[in-house]
């Protein structure tokens, strides 16, 4: 075994060999990419690479082109105390640092691709800490997260707990990650990384996707672009607190560490407990932002979202239309006017529940799962009818993980709700919301029951929205014993998960959307279990133009539920033409949540022929690939996207007009993703009756003219959109 030293860098570059002499160079691999780790076994793993696709035959070389990339693949408090690290703990007898020792590096074959686990022991203690790396080779995505087991005779206590450590090379590495808060969710910020510690994070405790997203990318060498540029995507597939942190020194490396945070957490690991941390979801791209979210969308599709092979329905959600005043004739009405509209599910938002307490206003009854018969004399079985004599799915509004005083279930089981001991509870909504306490099985079992009894007496419901309108602000479990309550953030969401599992082994067929107050709940620790996502309270569609842009850089399309909704808006008092509503949400999952009788014949009558239209393009939007054209951060006036079809048979383009003056030069548009040997009829899609055709309607052109010599496109007034239809000429 040989170590590393300056005079050892300095012999490779003149030998131009791989003069290392590790006992192993582990290359794992995807369609295009590779990670490489290197090392001796009784030592730490080293990290060689990540990026574009290395052969195990020349692994060697990848050595000779760099200097002084000498990272762990995973450091540890101990072995390293001079840098931040991504595993601390206190072994049992007081022992603050771990040594870790290689016993192992092996690869088997997994579906769609491999999992390589690089086994780690502690030289002095019996406490093992696996690597995993999971590569899902289609996607060019890497999965990897660590499993730590506690041998040892007494607890040890874990400080710090991180996924994953991926050290980037430095030269003008960019950032690009969002944030937002509540109604103005995932808005996307680019910055060059720089020395010191960037750390994005979220301490909301319940839900973790408002004030910031627990996903970025990295471009590398250049500032970001959609179109180009080699870019390294990660996202933590966590749904509570995280951080990921990048810490720039003054050495070769940015360090990205992303893990569960350790803002008011330790975790008590008892003798014979092993704990399985998060996925952090790794992938590399050549083709630029837009090529990074590609994959992550491909690797959802394959497996990270529920259902991501089936098309999603077009609905109608109650709460813009009626909010808290839900009732029989209001519930029929909608769904016999969203049927006329060519609408296939009607989803019956929050208000339709509570005996003893009734749901009138939003400080009563969650808990209290029964129908409120003064609003619902004929109770959801007589809603259900009516949907299907109208042709609709029936889907229903829960928020399952919270209750308020005002309710049955507060008065029969006060010690179910997460509290501090001797601190009085702190409400939320309504002066008296609270979370349950998901670490306590009775009331994941509670939980579980509430969608269990729901579907099984009511089969025909068929789509379920689960909301999550508060955070933790209560820190402490009345469950866990005093020494755990360091961990109630962790346990919370280990519960949660324990309840998602049960429900999807018993209902894998029922489609879920994850709503947390907007889009509290937009991670991919849920999404596993849910087939869909609220992107944002907001449904202004000017707004939602930059908040769908942000959310898409991580998510694929039929999980962004996307609704038409009333003008002037209800969260910004905009007004925007109709048609400017629907192209903006039929770039995902399409939808409406407004009043439908409030719509006048003409608008009723656009709404019926973009709804058809956008059956035309469905799977297309929701299956196909997605490429960002011209960016609403670029400020350039407009906005455009695509989608195209694996064939490349179908495509959709979609541009907006976001500013509007005179003799404006907006820029040429250029498509992408085309076959530029085929040709394509296009027709455009949502002309409103009083408009005429754009020039590029009903004509035939070659894709390669429409990526290389672009096109313009009329956005002549305020507002305008267009659509066009693709389709290639047999
Ligand atoms: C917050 C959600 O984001 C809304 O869509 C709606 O379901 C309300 N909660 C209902 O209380």
């Amino acid at each position: 075994m040989r170590k590393l030293t300056p005079f050892l860098f300095f012999s490779i570059i003149l030998s131009g060999q791989n003069a290392y002499g590790w006992d192993y160079n582990k290359v794992i691999s995807t369609d295009h990419s590779s990670l490489v780790l290197s090392g001796n076994y009784g030592e730490e793993p080293r990290f060689s690479h990540y990026g574009a696709k290395v052969d195990s035959a020349s692994v060697g070389s990848i050595h000779d082109l760099w200097v002084g990339m000498n990272r762990p693949a995973y450091p540890v408090f101990g072995s390293e105390t001079e840098k931040p690290v991504s595993l601390q703990l206190v072994h049992a007898d007081g022992n603050p640092t771990l040594f870790l020792a290689t016993e192992s590096v092996n690869t088997i074959p997994v579906d769609g691709g491999t999992l390589t686990t690089v086994k780690m022991r502690d030289k002095a203690y019996p406490l093992i800490v696996e690597l995993k790396y999971r590569t899902i080779n289609e996607a060019d995505v890497i999965e990897m997260w660590t499993e730590i087991t506690n041998s040892e005779r007494k607890p040890v206590v874990i400080k710090r707990m991180d996924s994953g450590f991926l050290p980037v090379r430095q030269g003008d590495v960019w950032l690009t990650h969002l944030h937002g808060s509540w109604a103005a969710e995932n808005q996307i910020t680019s910055e060059p990384l720089s020395p010191g510690m960037k750390t994005i994070r979220n301490l909301d405790g319940a839900r973790n996707g408002q004030a910031a997203q627990p996903s970025l990318m990295l471009t590398l060498g250049q500032q970001p672009s959609e179109t180009s540029g080699n870019v390294i995507g990660a996202t933590l597939c966590w749904s509570g607190n995280y951080d990921l942190r990048i810490d720039t020194e003054n050495d070769f490396c940015h360090n990205l560490m992303a893990g569960v945070s350790s803002e008011a957490m330790e975790y008590r690991l008892e003798p014979g407990q092993s704990i399985s941390l998060p996925s952090l979801a790794l992938t590399y791209s050549s083709e630029g932002l837009s090529g990074a979210s590609r994959n992550f969308h491909k690797w959802a599709r394959a497996g990270a979202i529920h259902g991501g092979e089936n098309p999603r329905d077009i609905l109608l959600n109650s709460w813009e239309g009626v909010y808290l005043d839900v009732d029989e004739t209001r519930m029929n009405e909608m769904m016999r006017d969203f049927a006329s509209l060519g609408g296939e599910l009607f989803v019956m938002d929050d208000g339709w529940f509570g005996e003893k307490y009734p749901r009138k206003q939003d400080n009563a009854a969650l808990g209290d799962w029964k129908v409120d018969r003064e609003k619902l004399p004929g109770g959801i079985e007589s809603l259900i009818r009516n949907a299907k004599e109208n042709g609709l799915k029936f889907g229903i509004w829960i928020e399952p993980e919270s209750v308020n005083s005002l309710s049955e279930l507060y008065e029969k089981h006060p010690d179910w709700v997460l509290k501090t001991a001797k601190r009085d509870l702190i409400m939320t909504r309504g002066g008296t919301q609270m979370l349950l306490d998901l670490s306590n099985p009775k009331v994941q079992d509670f939980v579980f029951s509430i969608v269990d009894e729901l579907l099984s007496k009511y089969p025909e419901i068929s789509y379920i929205k689960w909301d999550a309108n508060t955070s933790i602000k209560n820190f402490g479990s009345q469950y866990l014993p005093a020494d755990k309550q360091m961990q109630t953030m962790v346990d919370y969401h280990l519960g949660l998960e324990n309840i998602l599992k049960r429900i999807r082994k018993k209902y894998p067929d029922v489609v879920m959307q994850a709503c947390g107050g907007g889009g509290g709940r937009v991670n991919y620790g849920v999404m596993p279990y849910f087939d869909e996502v609220w992107v944002s309270d907001n449904t202004d569609a000017l707004q939602r133009i930059y908040m769908q842009w942000g959310t898409s850089m991580f998510y694929p399309s039929m999980t962004m539920a996307q609704h038409v909704s009333a003008s002037p808006n209800h969260q910004t008092g905009r007004q925007l033409p109709l048609k400017f509503r629907f192209d903006v949400a039929m770039t995902g999952r399409l939808g409406m949540e407004l009043q439908p009788s409030a719509m006048s014949d003409e608008e009723k009558d656009f709404a019926k022929r973009a709804i058809a239209d956008y059956k035309t393009i469905r799977n297309t939007v929701q299956l196909g690939n997605q490429y960002r054209l011209i960016s609403p951060y670029d400020d350039k006036g407009v906005a455009s996207l695509m989608y195209v079809d694996p064939d490349r048979e179908e495509a959709v383009f979609f541009a907006y007009k976001l500013k509007h003056y005179r003799y404006q030069k907006i820029p040429r548009f250029y498509m992408a993703g085309l076959d530029p040997e085929k040709s394509y009829r296009i027709t455009e899609l949502t002309i409103p009756s009083d408009d005429s055709h754009s020039h590029l309607d009903g004509k035939v052109v070659p894709g390669r003219y429409l990526m290389e010599i672009g096109f313009e496109v009329p956005l002549g007034s305020e507002y305008a959109s267009r659509v066009l239809r693709l389709e290639a000429i047999k």
